[in-house]
């Protein structure tokens, strides 16, 4: 089996990935960097609305510490919080000095715009392109930074020897050949996982590969339960319309023309946080005042800002919307529903981006995770928008500085490699491809997607998350049978399909059974049938590690300081 070694393996090539192995090449490191897709075909590019950053006269880091640990229903690590916080305006300088070209204020300065939850205009933006923007411009340093890059390259397992991760085994898709790739440190920077519900704002490759690998490799994911909606998702398609048309003043409207978030958000009402007016919208639907013939949405009405502002600030919503719709937001109201955005949860870290094992925050040695993989936990319970772009290029940095400590410290020979890891790795495809019975990839997905989106979506209960675990042990069966009609080993995205549709299935056990233990109300987290959040029992992280057919479940405090959770209102 071919091999390739490197000091510092990266998978996954969107910010995060891009800026931890920038970071390592600075210091001298061999960097080697995986993904499945072009680097710049990367869903970092989605975040359109913005990065946040208290750049602004009479802001600072820590009037953006509290709107953050606010906006995480106090879930939200605090000493991650604080590095965030006061780490945003340096990397948004360095990306402006990288070349970005940030939309200006009158003045000439980085322009500003209001989002959800936060108490001043504070998420910078490039009209509402930032994340392209953002992403462009970093792979231009990535490209003088000069790693070695492996796009088209798929990880199936991690290489796990004496308690320690050296590496992984990757699938070349062009050629077809598994690839044996060794290193000292080894980073999971692969992003989300919207795909596992019927209606997201996330692109075809969000499949959660990530959360599979340390899933599969028996470490723990933490705060799984913490799924966060986007309100404005476009109407049948689940694609985004950026919360900058909210910042740039658009409407949410209900059937009766009314803009309900007055009754949920009566200070910031179209800017409150994401959770609660995701809820809203959902309750606007059940409760019989939704639009439509169906009354199965709700509106959001930008018309009134008028083409100018529209062509300025939000061009790209104007342009998908009609792309995807037909209709022209200027002079007509856009279709929304919530739509499954973004995982507060993922594989544990510290705050130097080691991933962790216990409630001790023990490291797992060689193992780092930084971006949307990763749960430090900065979102707590819910992200405020322009927060993602922030944590990649915050904690992308830190794990390029901490993995070249890590490798320089810790320059002993590998082990010898242990025969299974190519076996389990070579046997997984196989089957895969020998299958000649069992589902397509496409037909267990959908059934996925159906379930957690009914029973696990913006509100849950314990009869819907209890149906969704039986449902998900029957897809869990069916996932091992998998059958694609392409046989061949060569450029074979059925079987990339294949493959990614195990991914989704495999982790979704711990988005369910994390959620069915919470009983209470927090952030993105909404029960039902426990409607208010309680801190006395609740206030701590969720680790969820798989046991087969099981889950085992523990928990973990949460790190305050200096600022005690309180009751939260918009
Ligand atoms: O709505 C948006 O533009 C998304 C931004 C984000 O998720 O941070």
């Amino acid at each position: 089996m071919p091999s390739l070694s490197h000091d510092i393996l990266i998978i996954g090539a969107g910010l995060a990935g891009q800026r931890a192995a920038i970071e390592a090449r600075k210091q001298n490191m061999d960097v080697g960097i995986v993904s499945k897709v072009h680097p710049v075909r990367s869903h970092s590019v989605a975040a359109a609305g913005g990065i946040n950053a208290a750049l602004g006269a009479g802001d600072d880091w820590k009037a953006h510490f509290r709107d953050t640990v606010y906006g995480s229903d106090f879930l939200g690590d605090q000493d991650a919080i604080e590095m965030l916080c006061k780490d945003a305006p340096s990397r948004v300088l360095e990306m402006e000095s990288w070349g970005v070209v940030f939309s200006r204020t009158n003045k000439g300065e980085i322009a500003q715009r209001p989002f959800g939850g936060q108490s001043t205009p504070r998420t910078c933006y490039a009209s509402d392109r930032t994340g392209h923007m953002l992403l462009h411009t970093t792979f231009d340093q990535l490209m003088k930074a000069r790693p070695t890059t492996y796009p088209e390259y798929y990880a199936l397992s991690l290489i796990i020897e004496d308690n320690r991760c050296e590496g992984a085994v990757l699938w070349d898709m062009e050629k077809g050949k598994l690839v044996v790739a060794r290193a000292k440190a080894v980073l999971l920077a692969t992003g989300g996982y919207g795909r596992a519900f019927s209606t997201t704002s996330n692109a075809r490759i969000c499949t959660g590969d990530g959360l599979a690998l340390a899933y599969n490799a028996g470490l723990p994911l933490e705060d799984m339960e913490f799924v966060q909606f986007h309100p404005s998702g476009m109407y049948g398609k689940g694609f985004l319309v950026s919360e900058a048309s909210r910042g740039e003043g658009a409407f949410l409207l209900n059937g009766n023309n009314e803009r309900f978030m007055k009754r949920y958000a009566p200070q910031k009402m179209e800017l409150a946080s994401r959770d609660v007016i995701a809820r809203a919208i959902m309750r606007e639907i059940t409760e019989g005042r939704g639009c439509g013939a169906k009354k199965d949405h709700v509106y959001l009405d930008v018309r009134h800002l008028g083409e100018k502002t529209i062509m300025e600030k939000i061009p790209e919503i104007r342009k998908t919307v009609h792309e995807q719709l037909g209709i022209d937001c200027v002079k007509q109201l856009i279709p929304i529903v919530p739509t499954a955005h973004y995982s507060m949860g993922g594989v544990p870290t510290d705050v130097h981006t080691r991933v962790i094992t216990d409630a001790q925050n023990t490291p797992f040695l060689g193992l780092y995770a930084a971006g949307e993989v990763a749960c430090l936990s900065v979102h707590g319970a819910n992200r405020l928008g322009g927060n993602s772009l922030l944590e990649t290029l915050v904690f992308g940095r830190i794990a390029g500085q901490k993995m070249a400590e890590f490798v320089r410290q810790n320059r002993h020979a590998p082990h010898v490699l242990s025969s299974h890891h190519e076996e389990d790795a070579r046997l997984r495809v196989e089957t895969i491809l020998s299958n000649v019975s069992g589902h397509k990839s496409h037909v267990i997905q959908e059934k996925l997607q159906h379930v957690m989106m009914e029973d696990c979506g913006v509100y849950r209960n314990k009869a819907g998350l209890t149906r969704a675990m039986s449902a998900w042990k029957k897809l869990h069966v069916e996932s091992k049978k998998i059958h694609v009609d392409d046989k061949s080993h060569t450029f074979n995205t059925d079987l990339i399909a294949a493959l990614e549709c195990q991914n989704l299935v495999t982790f979704s056990q711990s988005i369910l059974a994390s959620a069915l233990e919470r009983t209470e109300t927090r952030g993105s987290h909404a029960r039902t049938d426990f409607p208010t959040r309680n801190d006395q029992k609740w206030l701590k992280h969720s680790m969820a590690v798989s046991r087969g057919e099981n889950v085992h479940l523990f928990y973990k405090p949460v790190t305050i300081k200096g600022y005690a959770p309180e009751a939260r209102h918009y």
